[in-house]
């Protein structure tokens, strides 16, 4: 007896679990709201979601207008992305593969690495495993911080990766933005107060294409895109998730039976 009401105390400390971490959860979705500002760039979350199959299907979209005339994804074929994020083959041929290219290739950028070389002094990284190599939220900071600077040679600068050699291809749907910098004043090593200048927010000074919540809406979908790619069975994985836990609450039921059958015979 005493056995049995130890094993009913599991439900209820996993249901206690589900309503701590719920309402854990529960600040953040608030504190989602007022968005952090442009000074806490660092703080900027992707948030990808493998399962947003419509935000996959933009992303990938956006990818090949956006970006494939310079980057590849040389590890993933069309066809595998067509069959992943559910596009047709037809839908891929029309859309998104670029003339003179099958399903059955690889993700190749049109570009010849040598021209980019050329024109960039850097030829574009193949983004297949950048999200890997650096990180989701990084990459959404990245395409959110490219700034007009006079002083570089493709006109622009970056936040979060200074002095990138990719040009501001964005800011024709973002705008063109500044960064504007305070003054402040701390005290240096000998005690005397120092001057510095300190990033405080952008400025738009020449409005894009798409709203600020389109762009961000552009970025993130990129970006979640491009940490499918990173890691393509991450999708199956999380839906055969779901099976495993759902199996595992059938077997513990279908074992709790057996148990109480055969401590019948015990007693
Ligand atoms: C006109 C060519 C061009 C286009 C179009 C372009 N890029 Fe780039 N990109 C570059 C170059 C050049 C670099 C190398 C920068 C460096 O290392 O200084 C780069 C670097 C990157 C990096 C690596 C940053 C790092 O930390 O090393 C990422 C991520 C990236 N691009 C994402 C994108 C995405 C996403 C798009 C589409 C929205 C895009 N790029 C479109 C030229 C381009």
């Amino acid at each position: 007896m005493r056995i049995r009401a130890r094993y009913r105390v599991v439900p209820a400390l996993l249901l206690v679990a589900a309503l701590v971490a719920g309402v854990a959860g529960a600040p953040r979705a608030l504190a989602a709201d007022d968005a952090p500002s442009d000074a806490d760039w660092q703080s900027w979350k992707a948030n990808t979601n493998v399962t947003d199959m419509a935000s996959l299907q933009r992303g990938a979209r956006d990818f090949a207008g956006y970006c494939l005339g310079c980057h590849s994804l040389k590890f993933e074929r069309w066809s595998r992305l067509g069959q992943d994020l559910d596009i047709p083959e037809a839908l891929l041929v029309k859309d998104l593969i670029p003339p003179g290219e099958t399903p059955a290739g690889y993700i190749i950028s049109p570009m010849v690495e040598s021209d980019a070389e050329k024109w960039f002094g850097k030829a574009p990284p193949d983004l297949s495993l950048m999200a890997r190599a650096r990180d989701p939220d990084y990459l959404y900071q990245y395409l959110k911080t490219f700034y007009v600077d006079p002083a570089r040679a493709t006109g622009a600068n970056n936040m979060a990766f200074p002095q990138s050699a990719m040009p501001d291809i964005v800011s024709p749907l973002e705008g063109l933005k500044i960064a504007v910098y305070k003054t402040i004043e701390t005290r240096g090593p000998d005690g005397q107060m120092v001057k510095e200048q300190v990033f405080d927010h952008f400025k738009v000074i020449a409005p894009g294409s798409m709203t600020a919540q389109q762009f961000d809406q552009f970025t993130h979908d990129l970006v979640n895109f491009l940490n499918y790619v990173g890691d393509p069975q991450q999708a199956t994985r999380t839906s055969m998730g779901v099976w495993v836990i759902l199996f595992l609450l059938l077997f513990t039921w279908v074992a709790w039976l057996l148990k109480r059958e055969f401590w019948k015979d015990v007693k």
